[in-house]
């Protein structure tokens, strides 16, 4: 049984189809990359499977459960996590409070009634390399820390399924590689992720599969190597060859 599947899942606003009957399935432990131009419905995808707005057709099943049209909060017990590719964090806590929150309310303090204590929090901050940060305010820290606190936010609820929307965006060279290196060590241990990304070196070197979204649709699915030359991905996404460098984002921003 897969990890997560995604059946057929349609999501409209007004007259925009913005996913149009997309499945997809992901198993126990694979790295996902999701990638497709902006517009694609990539961040519509995760909102849908993450209870932010209700799709108009399709299921979503999780460890086999049907979890479509739970609230946000049950499907995060369930053992989903996700960043928000616009980071929303509660600005009136500070950073390590940030993480406490998300400890103590999240699927693992729900599960054994048990709150994160600060020294684990503490030690997650350290993971994604702001352990000097947990007294400041969120919105003190520059971009690409605020996406490390999303990452270390949705850590701390115990997830399964760990989604991530653009976290690499922004970020430097040295500061891209040692999230990817995270990312490669959250999986190590278990948690398996879906990640959106623009920056194709990251899809084709952490993913283990990749799948493409184009106008809300399903166009590719398969390798890194199997997508990356296919035509039809080349076509709507990554561009003539010059602009294929893997090396460098394939779309404008
Ligand atoms: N809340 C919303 N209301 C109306 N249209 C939306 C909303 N969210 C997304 N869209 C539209 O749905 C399409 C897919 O958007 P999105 O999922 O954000 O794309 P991506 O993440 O792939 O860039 C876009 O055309 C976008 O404008
Ligand atoms: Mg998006």
């Amino acid at each position: 049984m897969a990890l997560l599947d995604v059946d057929h899942l349609s999501v409209s606003f007004g007259g925009l189809t913005a996913l149009s009957s997309v499945s997809l399935a992901v198993e126990r432990g694979e790295i996902v990359g999701l990638i497709g131009p902006n517009g694609a419905g990539k961040t519509t995808l995760f909102n849908a499977i993450t209870g932010f707005g209700r799709p108009s057709a399709g299921l979503v099943r999780f460890k086999g459960e049907v979890i479509t049209g739970w609230p946000a909060h049950r499907i995060c017990w369930a053992g989903i996590a996700r960043t928000f590719q616009i980071v929303r964090l509660l600005p009136e806590l500070s950073v390590l409070e940030n993480v406490l929150v998300a400890g103590s309310f999240g699927r693992r303090g729900h599960g054994n009634g048990r709150a994160m204590t600060r020294q684990e929090a503490m030690r997650l901050l350290e993971r994604v390399g702001l352990g000097a940060r947990g007294n400041d305010a969120p919105q003190v820290l520059p971009l690409a820390d605020q996406k490390r606190l999303e990452i270390a936010r949705a850590l701390a609820t115990g997830p399964e399924l760990l989604l991530l929307d653009e976290a690499l965006s922004g970020l430097r060279g040295h500061e891209a590689r040692e999230l990817m290196a995270l990312i490669r060590a959250i999986r190590q241990e278990g948690t398996t992720v879906v990640m959106i990304e623009h920056i194709m070196k990251a899809i084709m070197t952490l993913s283990d599969r990749v799948v493409v979204l184009h106008h809300g649709e399903k166009i590719a699915e398969g390798t890194p190597r199997e997508v990356s030359t296919s035509p039809q991905v080349i076509a709507a996404y990554l561009g003539t060859s010059e602009r294929h460098d893997p090396a460098r984002p394939a779309v404008d921003r």
